[in-house]
C-alpha cells in the first residue's frame, strides 16, 4: 500500500481540522494516510511517497525550524506539496505587495519594520481611517493581530511596539465588512475551483477563525469572485495541489485579497459534500 503523510502538529486539541474526510477517501482508494507531526524526531520521510502540509498550526512560533523540516522533506524521496518554493513565497505576507504590483486589489497595506508607537499612530492619517489593524508579516491564526482606534491607550500601543521590535509588521485600515459580513474563502484544488465558505466573527470579535468562535457557512460566490481569485493565484508559477483565497469587500464595494493561504490552510471540507473527494482526486492526479 502506498503511503502519504499529512503534516500536522503534536496536538490538534484546540483546533478544528477536516482532513480526516480526505484521509478516509484516500484510504478507501487504497492509499494509506499517516498524520505526522512536523516536530517528529523519529519520522523517516523516505518512507512516504508524498508529504502534504495540512495542519502544522503552530509553525509560526518557530518558522525557521519549520522551514528546516520542509527542506529535509524536500531533500528526501518524498514529494512535498505545496512545493517548498511556494511555501517560501507565501510564508511572508510581503507577497501581497507583489500581487498589488500586478494589479490585483489587496487590502491597503503598509509594511513597517519594528514600528514605533509614533509610526503606528501615524497610520490613522495614512489610511484616513479611525480604525487600523496591525499584524505580523509571518503569522497565522490571527496571532499578534490587533484592532486599534485613536483612543487606544498609550500603554497598549507601547506594548505592541515592544512585541514588534525586530519584526516586520503589516498595517492596514480596519475593513468594516469583516465584522458586518465576514471573510470569504475560496478553495482551489490543482488550479480548479472547488467550494467556498463565509467566515463571520462572533459578536465583539474581528477574527474569522473558527478557533476564535466564528461562524462558518457554505456559500456560492459570485462568478466574478471566482475569476478574481483565479487572477490572484495566477502569479504562482508552480502547479499547486491546494490553495485558498481569502477575500474581503472594501468600503468601495471592490473585492480585495486579505491573504493567499498556500501553506497549511483549513479547507473546510465539511462545508461541501464533494470537496473531500475532489481533493482526493487532485492528490491522485499528483501521484501519477
Ligand atoms: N484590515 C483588516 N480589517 C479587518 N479585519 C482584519 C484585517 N486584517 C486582519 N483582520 C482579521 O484578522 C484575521 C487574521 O488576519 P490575516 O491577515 O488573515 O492573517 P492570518 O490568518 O495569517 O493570521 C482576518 O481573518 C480578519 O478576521
Ligand atoms: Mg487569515
Amino acid at each position: 500500500m502506498s503511503r502519504i503523510a499529512f503534516l500536522t502538529m503534536d496536538s490538534l486539541d484546540d483546533f478544528v481540522s477536516y482532513d480526516a474526510l480526505v484521509a478516509d477517501c484516500l484510504q478507501a482508494r487504497g492509499v494509506k494516510v499517516d498524520n505526522v507531526s512536523w516536530r517528529s524526531r523519529t519520522v523517516k520521510w523516505d518512507d512516504f511517497e508524498m508529504v502534504i502540509i495540512r495542519s502544522p498550526w503552530d509553525y509560526q512560533q518557530a518558522a525557521d525550524e519549520f522551514m528546516k523540516v520542509l527542506e529535509a522533506i524536500d531533500a528526501s524521496t518524498a514529494v512535498l506539496w505545496n512545493p517548498i518554493d511556494v511555501v517560501r513565497w507565501n510564508v511572508r505576507k510581503t507577497y501581497l505587495q507583489e500581487l498589488h504590483d500586478r494589479g490585483i486589489t489587496i487590502v491597503p497595506t503598509q509594511f513597517v519594520q519594528s514600528p514605533t508607537e509614533l509610526q503606528i499612530r501615524g497610520m490613522f492619517e495614512v489610511f484616513e481611517s479611525d480604525q487600523i489593524v496591525i499584524k505580523p508579516a509571518v503569522g497565522a491564526n490571527a496571532d499578534d493581530t490587533y484592532w486599534l482606534r485613536p483612543e487606544s491607550s498609550p500603554s497598549e500601543i507601547q506594548q505592541i511596539e515592544l512585541l514588534y521590535s525586530g519584526r516586520l509588521a503589516l498595517l492596514q485600515p480596519f475593513i468594516p465588512s469583516v465584522i458586518e459580513y465576514g471573510e470569504t474563502s475560496l478553495v482551489f484544488f490543482d488550479g480548479e475551483y472547488s467550494h467556498s465558505v463565509l467566515k463571520t466573527p462572533r459578536a465583539g470579535d474581528f477574527r474569522v477563525q473558527e478557533e476564535h468562535g466564528s461562524r462558518i457557512q457554505p456559500i456560492e460566490p459570485d462568478p466574478d469572485l471566482i475569476e478574481f481569485s483565479r487572477r490572484a493565484l495566477a502569479p504562482i508559477p508552480q502547479r499547486i495541489l491546494y490553495g485558498r483565497v481569502d477575500l474581503v469587500e472594501l468600503p468601495n464595494g471592490q473585492p480585495a485579497v486579505m491573504e493567499l493561504e498556500l501553506i497549511e490552510p483549513s479547507l473546510y471540507l465539511s462545508s461541501d459534500a464533494d470537496s473531500a473527494a475532489r481533493f482526493a482526486d487532485a492528490i491522485q492526479r499528483f501521484r501519477a
